[in-house]
């Protein structure tokens, strides 16, 4: 029953797995540079795109589907912040374009609880957009600075024994 649907939510979980991928290599880049809250930032969203996989998967069991678990596309080897944040956005609206359209093909044909996920899916991803544009708009007010104060924390947190952000 809803093949369809089960197509779509499969796509879905090989672009969500496509972002965990990505968001974690740029979460290690940005760890080693220095740049911990990028490197937060990037982490928190990984998990949270791994908790749609999981919300995806157990829709495709309910429905008598099977998890193809594979990413849609490769991690690219991108190690310049600015390059990471503008390809993470460009991902997120991707993601919120196709979430909506394939919310409407489930309600369409009568998958009212596939439909309700990738709403609320579109939620999250509107929300993740709107955090890496934020980011980016910091790095075009305060150009270097941005990165230079995120180092300094860094230090700062080092040298007065605080605890490693995540
Ligand atoms: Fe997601
Ligand atoms: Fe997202």
């Amino acid at each position: 029953m809803h093949e369809k649907s089960i197509v779509r939510l499969n796509q879905a979980v090989a672009d969500e797995m496509t972002a965990v991928h990505r968001y974690m290599y740029f979460h290690f880049h940005c760890d080693d540079q220095g740049y911990d809250l990028l490197a937060g930032l990037f982490k928190r969203t990984a998990i949270e795109e791994m908790v749609h996989v999981e919300r995806l998967a157990e829709r495709i069991l309910f429905l008598k589907g099977e998890v193809e678990l594979v990413a849609a596309e490769e991690v690219q080897k991108i190690h310049a912040v600015a390059e990471m944040l503008k390809l993470a956005r460009a991902m997120e609206e991707q993601s919120a374009h196709d979430y909506n359209l394939w919310a409407n093909e489930c309600g369409n044909h009568a998958d009212n609880i596939s439909k309700k996920l990738f709403e609320d899916l579109v939620a999250d991803e509107e929300r993740h957009y709107d955090q890496y544009d934020i980011e980016l708009e910091n790095m075009d007010k305060f150009g270097d600075h941005y990165l230079a104060l995120q180092s300094i924390e860094r230090s700062k947190r080092r040298a007065s024994g605080g605890p490693p952000a995540d």
